[in-house]
């Protein structure tokens, strides 16, 4: 495995393809190894994980908390209705005071974007040590899902050796929601790192045409992309454009609570212009897996019985293979010496 030089791991723009491989390869690892009860691993013995959540979450939240039990680590999490946020505290002084507790690791959930870079910024301008993993920030960034979702598809296109290598020349299409999507942007990153090619679908109000151009240009703070050539991206409105030559589709949630305005009228002509079902995915000419990363709204996004069919549903291979990815991120960030790594 190649050297890992992550001290936080906030946005998947920032990944190499060595990164890439790393993640995969430890996920898959950990994947293949029972990991409850007595039988956990020690890797991260004496340290504490704490997941600062300003946000609902039921799979990220979940999976990181068993993903770090199975390492061995102690884990603490933080709810803001009960927290002495609502006596005025600040994020700041909140996520020190866990600091000064001895976490080794926080993983954090807000809102607004940046919000785990500032902290981790903030973290290492006091001199603390501690990592900070970002768990999902506005509509920026969700680093464990675009990997976990990686690991989901690499694990398809070649079982034996899920590596990012399976992905390369892949067609991908996101239907649905990207506007106010954090997992399709981290998605564009990581699929586009690794060789595939992205099919974006969906109606103007939710895809805006500057997506096309999403990883065009260095990321931010960044002088050069770490990808010396990414796959490509193109829009295309319909599913009877987008499907045809598909390999894998992946759909989302439509995150009303994201939407400024009704953006969209009527749920039914959306599920009847963008819903993913059986007879849809017989446009793609060939068998594909469906992935969503939850939480779905059945009936909406996809057909409750595609949903509920595990021959073409991977959305509770999503939900395994989080841990195993969370495993391999806190494996990566937590399990060595962080005293040398920068961002
Ligand atoms: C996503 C999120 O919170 O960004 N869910 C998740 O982490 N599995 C997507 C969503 O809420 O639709």
């Amino acid at each position: 495995m190649s050297d890992w030089n992550h001290r936080h791991i906030i946005d998947l723009s920032t990944f190499s393809e060595e990164d890439y491989e790393s993640v995969l390869e430890l996920a898959n690892r950990f994947r293949s190894i029972p990991t409850t009860g007595s039988r956990k691993l020690p890797a991260l013995q004496g340290k504490l994980v704490v997941t600062l959540f300003f946000e609902p979450s039921t799979r990220t939240r979940s999976s990181f908390e068993l993903a770090a039990r199975s390492l061995s680590a102690d884990v603490q999490s933080f709810s803001p209705s009960t927290s002495s946020l609502s006596k005025g505290e600040t994020l700041l002084d909140t996520a020190r005071t866990y600091v000064a507790m001895g976490a080794d690791v926080l993983i954090v959930r807000h809102g607004s974007t940046n919000v785990p870079a500032q902290l981790a910024k903030a973290l290492e301008k006091a001199g603390e040590q501690t990592a900070v993993l970002n768990g999902g920030d506005g509509l920026h960034s969700h680093p464990s899902q675009g990997l976990l979702d990686l690991y989901t598809l690499a694990r398809y296109f070649s079982p034996n050796q899920p590596s990012p290598k399976a992905l390369k020349k892949k067609k991908i299409v996101i239907v649905g929601d990207i506007l106010h999507s954090r997992v399709a942007r981290s998605n564009l990153w990581a699929l586009t790192g690794c060789g595939a090619d992205v099919i974006l679908c969906g109606p103007p109000s939710l895809l805006p045409e500057s997506f096309e151009n999403f990883v065009d240009a260095p990321p931010p703070g960044q002088q050069i992309d770490l990808i010396p050539k990414r796959g490509k991206i193109q829009i295309k409105r319909t599913l009877e454009e987008a499907l045809p030559g598909a390999d894998a589709i992946m759909t989302l949630r439509l995150q009303k609570e994201r939407m400024r305005q009704n953006l969209i009228t009527n749920l039914y002509s959306y599920h009847n212009n963008y819903g993913i079902n059986h007879e849809r995915i017989k446009l793609c000419k060939k068998k594909v897996p469906v992935l969503h990363p939850g939480p779905v709204n059945r009936g909406v996004e996809m057909s409750s019985d595609l949903l509920d069919d595990k021959s073409i549903s991977l959305v509770e291979e999503q939900v395994k293979n989080g841990i195993a990815t969370r495993m391999a991120l806190l494996y990566l960030i937590a399990a060595k010496d962080t005293t040398n790594q920068s961002k």
